[in-house]
């Protein structure tokens, strides 16, 4: 075979089944974890829709089939994470739920160790707001304590 033969990330997570292996237990978690309350208070009720987003999404971005684009157009994930508040505290959750699917389903360190990488510097780069709504609310109470501007 050619020299410039290459393995994708898809490849060695293992192509289709695995992604939704891998989406199936990342949402089961953001479902079921106390800890991840915060972020998944922000998803609709049913995870359905949005693990087949992502699905779609991972299966290109990992150098599968382009099934996102294919469906949606460029995947602007800033611009359409932007009606949700992606604060620090949610982007940690995110991430605990991910890297523990990690974990139990991919059993190379050095390969997993780059995939949450990966997906850190991804949940990073979506993060749009400093602090959580209600701590915010709180500290603007605090900061102006005798004033109200009636919203
Ligand atoms: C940083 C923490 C994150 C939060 C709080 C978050 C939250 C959300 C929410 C609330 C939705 C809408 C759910 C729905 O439409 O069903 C969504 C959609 C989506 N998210 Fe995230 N997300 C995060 C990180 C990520 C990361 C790291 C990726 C990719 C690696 C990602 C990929 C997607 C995709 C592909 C969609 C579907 C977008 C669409 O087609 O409208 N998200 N996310």
């Amino acid at each position: 075979m050619s020299a410039n033969m290459t393995i994708t990330p898809y490849e060695v997570l293992g192509g289709e089944a695995g992604i939704r292996n891998l989406v199936t237990r990342f949402y089961a978690l953001m479902d079921e974890l106390p800890e991840a309350h915060a972020v998944r208070q922000i998803h609709p009720e049913s995870l359905a829709g949005s693990a087949e987003s992502l699905f779609e999404f991972l299966s290109g971005w990992f150098g599968g089939p382009a099934l996102y684009i294919e469906k949606k157009g460029h995947p602007r994930l800033r611009m359409r994470h932007a009606p949700y508040e992606v604060s620090p505290a949610r982007r940690d959750q995110w991430m605990l739920c991910m890297t523990q699917a990690l974990t139990e389903q991919v059993p190379d360190p050095a390969f997993r160790a780059w995939l949450i990488e990966t997906f850190a510097k991804m949940a990073e780069h979506l993060v749009n707001t400093s602090e959580a709504p209600e701590c915010h609310a709180d500290m603007t109470k605090t900061a102006k304590n005798d004033s109200h501007d009636g919203s």
